[in-house]
């Protein structure tokens, strides 16, 4: 038999915190499947959201059998009836919310004599429409709970423009001064509201970006590369700031800006 006297550790961490139901919009695409792998443990229910429910259900199904909980949602974040249903099968079949990361966008390159007007209208719609929408559906819900988390993700480019994507730029400058304005509404309740601005992140929309300016994909990702920290980022990275500014570890942060870009906006 060994000498060693057994040395009592932490708590486990489902001893000390409570379960919660945390809903990823834009749950299926490159970045939201991230933060569902890393916010997938024993304690979370995980509510998938996408336009795409045939990839949400895969996302849920593969954090079901690595032994977490999931369900997905088919819906389109643009629509208020959409939104008002998804909420309600939310809170419907969890009893409760506790935490809301949007994650759902788009983007359409050119500059502003690029652009269509339908352009406009449907990347203001999926990146800032999507948040107002989600985020005035849940928070009654996160309220009645007493209180909980907002996480959104914005770019670099919602703080400093970037070329030929004009309204992208404004868009995502607009999902962070509603970030802001939320964590200031709904501290009473006990809601923080945080940002995450990411930089170029390895995931589908950065593909296709490079088709829309006709760039071939390996010198896209070349050039994107061209920040502080030499490449571009992994979807799990920007995942572990959205875990971190969910959870406890931040529970004195509201209203901040995170970019996770490599250095990219210095
Ligand atoms: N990839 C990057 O380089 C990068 C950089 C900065 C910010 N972002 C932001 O991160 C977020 C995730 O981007 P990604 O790279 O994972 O892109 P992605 O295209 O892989 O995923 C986006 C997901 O959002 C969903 N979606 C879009 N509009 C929707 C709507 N109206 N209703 C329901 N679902 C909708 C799509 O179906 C898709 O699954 C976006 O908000 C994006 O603007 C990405």
């Amino acid at each position: 038999m060994s000498g060693a006297a057994a040395v009592p550790g932490p708590a486990p961490e489902s001893a000390a915190e409570p379960d919660r139901v945390v809903l990823v919009t834009g749950g299926a695409g490159g970045i939201g499947a991230a933060v569902c792998r890393r916010l997938a443990d024993h304690r979370t229910t995980l509510a998938v959201a996408d336009r795409d429910a045939g990839a949400a259900r895969e996302i849920a199904l593969e954090v079901r059998s690595a032994g977490g909980r999931a369900e997905p949602f088919g819906c389109d974040l643009s629509r208020p009836e959409d939104v008002e249903a998804l909420l309600d099968g939310v809170v419907g079949q969890f009893g409760a919310l506790h935490g809301l990361c949007t994650v759902a966008g788009s983007i359409r390159r050119g500059d502003v004599t690029e652009l269509t007007p339908a352009d406009w209208r449907a990347t203001f719609e999926d990146n800032l429409d999507s948040v107002f929408l989600t985020c005035r559906a849940a928070i009654p819900h996160l309220t009645r709970a007493g209180g909980g988390a907002i996480v959104t993700i914005a770019s670099g480019w919602g703080l400093r423009a970037g070329r030929r994507a004009a309204a992208y730029c404004a868009a995502k400058a607009g999902v962070v001064m509603l970030t802001q304005a939320m964590a200031l509404d709904h501290a009473p309740a006990g809601i923080r509201a945080n940002c995450v601005a990411p930089g170029d992140v390895r995931t589908p929309m950065l593909e296709r970006e490079a088709g829309q300016l006709g760039c071939p994909v390996e010198q896209f990702y070349a050039e994107a590369a061209d920040r502080p920290l030499r490449r571009i980022g992994e979807p799990r990275e920007i995942a572990d700031a959205v875990s971190y500014l969910l959870g406890e570890e931040a529970s004195f942060v509201t209203g901040a800006v995170l970019t996770v870009d490599g250095g990219g906006t210095l």
